[in-house]
């Protein structure tokens, strides 16, 4: 069991082994797991599972340091105490194995030696006038709370200062990108502030009629306001506001803050090094819970999320409820940056269990089941229906007629993509860019899946890029379906805004996903089409028409994820190196060693060696 739990560490969490791996011991719970616990141990859900042990991880409910913090109105950021690791020695049969991770250590430390050394480049760099220009910009965005900087509003527009609904606030998933730009310059203070209030935000007391949000939630922003000091008009204090959906237009749940939060928790550790943020109990508290929010059993029978329309950058309707790509890519990421980052103790072997388990489950399905391209279309096209068995080829049942008019001319003999959804009866075939480009950063797609998307891309340049990366996706809803499935959304009328429009921001993430694959060469060609016009155009929120030829109708000028997405791409695709901050590679240990074994119901098809097979073709 100490072995396995080293060569966990090994594949992911190479930071232990730099940290205080040496001191750390390992419970043999799991490996006694009895056969009794198999369907349990198959479960995804983290409070169902149980160790032979009975300790079971559950979060607290109370936890006392959080409630201890959310008390203040500035609430202290010093260190609360890290997990700290038993000062015994290892036991004999531990002690060969922690040769490996002494390696491992000295790995890591020159990984991030590199690192330091490619932040330390970036900082003496020349700057073009228009990075200098977005520098400016992004300094004039930032938000500060008790005298720190704490996050960036999302747009600075002063033309509509008026009507800046809520483009004032602090928005989790448009914080990221501005997040990486100051990371990548070394700046790390902003990004440490962000993510330690943003936790003390996650479990406070918002209803929308009488009913709160799940344990766990993050908000989808939040806003510094000045009140009143015990009814004193003279004397103010700051607290930060936030809104979980509750104010949101469309009241949205945002199921991908937490996604982002872990995600950016661990991008900040590998550029800092500074991995005793991750260690704080509060913030390892946070991350379980966002965890168990996501890996709660329900009613699903898909490893896919299930979530509302517009829970994720596309937060209003737009007919993407069910199990939108986006917040699978992004789970899926988020589940691999928190394997990384929950401490190994006794109480952590069945969430990170789950955790794997979950994982391997979610790429067989969407692999499986969310790729197409031309011989799958085909396939599709050919598919027979009203199938009932567990052999089924046409599982979701997919009437063929489904095949919408414009894919058959569209999708190119090279390449492919991940749909949108999928249902039963039921696939949204429309292109979407984020969902597609994380699913390469995070390696939910294939190798072969991931170059197919650029390839895609590459072919489909003009419906994707044209006059500004990138389209929100592709093609826009027209006619009777913008009635219907927008419900006459005004503002998303075809090829604006959600519904085919372009936004600028979505280049960092491209850039990432051309350079994980190999693609500089893409990203660049996406950046000079860029930068041909952000600047002159003051760096709006989005494009409308089908090649993104105007400024979106409604678009916000200064946005600020426009202006950081654009300087994030530049240093990226100046030191290409730094870019592993943000992705994860396939790991086939994943694959393998299931506890499907345990069971050996002709019934359960394990789906590791399922996914193992989808890489080895
Ligand atoms: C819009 C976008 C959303 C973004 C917010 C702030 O609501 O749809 O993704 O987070 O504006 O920029």
């Amino acid at each position: 069991m100490a072995a396995a739990a080293i060569s966990h560490l090994r594949r992911g969490a190479q930071r232990h082994a730099l940290l205080y791996l040496l001191q750390r011991r390992f419970s043999s719970a799991a490996a006694a797991a009895p056969l009794a616990t198999a369907r349990r141990l198959l479960s995804t859900s983290v409070e169902s599972s149980a160790s032979s042990t009975g300790q079971n991880y559950k979060p607290p409910l109370f936890d006392p340091f959080r409630v201890a913090t959310l008390a203040s109105s500035a609430p202290p950021l010093e260190s609360p105490p890290t997990e700290e690791p038993p000062n015994d020695a290892p036991p004999p049969e531990e002690a060969s194995a922690a040769a490996a991770p002494e390696q491992d250590a000295v790995a890591c430390q020159h990984e991030l030696e590199g690192m330091k050394a490619a932040v330390e480049a970036l900082r003496s760099r020349e700057e073009s006038p228009q990075e200098k220009e977005a520098w400016r910009l992004l300094g004039r965005s930032v938000v500060n709370y008790c005298g720190t900087a704490v996050g960036t509003v999302a747009a600075n527009d002063p033309s509509t200062a008026s009507q800046m609904l809520n483009y004032d606030q602090v928005f989790i998933r448009d914080f990221v990108p501005s997040a990486i730009a100051f990371l990548l310059k070394g700046e790390g203070d902003i990004v440490k502030n962000f993510l330690l209030h943003t936790l003390q935000l996650q479990s406070w007391e918002k209803t929308v009629d009488c009913y709160s949000p799940g344990q766990g939630l993050m908000p989808a922003s939040f806003k510094v306001r000045s009140i009143p000091l015990d009814g004193n008009s003279e004397a103010f204090e700051e607290v930060l506001d936030p809104d979980f959906g509750e104010s949101a237009i469309g009241r949205v749940a945002p199921v991908d803050s937490g996604l982002w939060w872990i995600i950016l928790l661990r991008a900040y550790g590998k550029i800092t090094g500074d991995y005793a943020l991750q260690d704080r109990v509060d913030v390892q508290t946070g991350i379980r819970l966002i965890l168990n929010l996501c890996l709660s059993d329900g009613f699903d029978m898909f490893p896919t999320l299930l979530v509302t329309d517009g829970s994720c950058m596309i937060d209003r309707r737009m007919g993407i409820h069910g199990h939108p790509l986006e917040i699978q890519s992004l789970f899926y990421s988020a589940l691999r940056c928190a394997r990384e980052m929950v401490s190994i103790n006794d109480g952590s072997n069945n969430l990170i269990r789950a955790i794997n388990n979950r994982l391997s489950a979610l790429s067989f399905h969407i692999r499986e089941y969310y790729w197409v391209d031309m011989k799958k279309i085909n396939e599709i096209y050919r598919y027979k229906t009203e199938e009932y068995s567990h052999d089924a080829i046409n599982k979701f049942n997919i009437y063929p007629e489904q095949i919408p008019y414009w894919l058959a001319d569209w999708i190119p003999e090279k390449g492919g993509y991940l749909i949108g959804n999928l249902q039963p009866a039921h696939m949204d075939f429309r292109f979407f860019s984020l969902g597609n480009l994380w699913a390469i950063v995070s390696s939910l797609a294939t190798q072969r899946q991931a170059e197919g998307i650029l390839n895609l891309i590459e072919a489909k340049w003009d419906d994707i890029v044209a006059n500004m990366p990138l389209k929100i996706c592709y093609p826009a809803l027209e006619y009777e379906e913008w009635r219907i499935i927008t419900g006459s959304d005004p503002k998303n009328t075809p090829w604006s805004y959600h519904n085919g429009g372009s936004w600028p921001t979505l280049l960092w993430q491209f850039t990432l996903a051309c350079i994980k694959m190999g693609r500089r060469d893409l990203a660049q060609r996406a950046v000079e089409v860029a930068e041909k016009r952000l600047s002159d155009d003051k760096w709006p929120e989005y494009y409308d028409t089908r090649t993104g030829r105007f400024i979106g109708k409604q678009s916000r000028l200064y946005q600020t994820w426009t202006i950081a997405g654009y300087l994030s791409s530049k240093m990226l695709l100046d030191c290409p190196e730094l870019a592993s901050i943000l992705t994860c590679e396939e790991d086939l240990e994943l694959l393998e060693g299931c506890a499907c074994s345990l069971n050996k119901s002709a019934r359960t098809k394990c789906s590791r060696r399922a996914a193992r097979s989808q890489v080895l073709v």
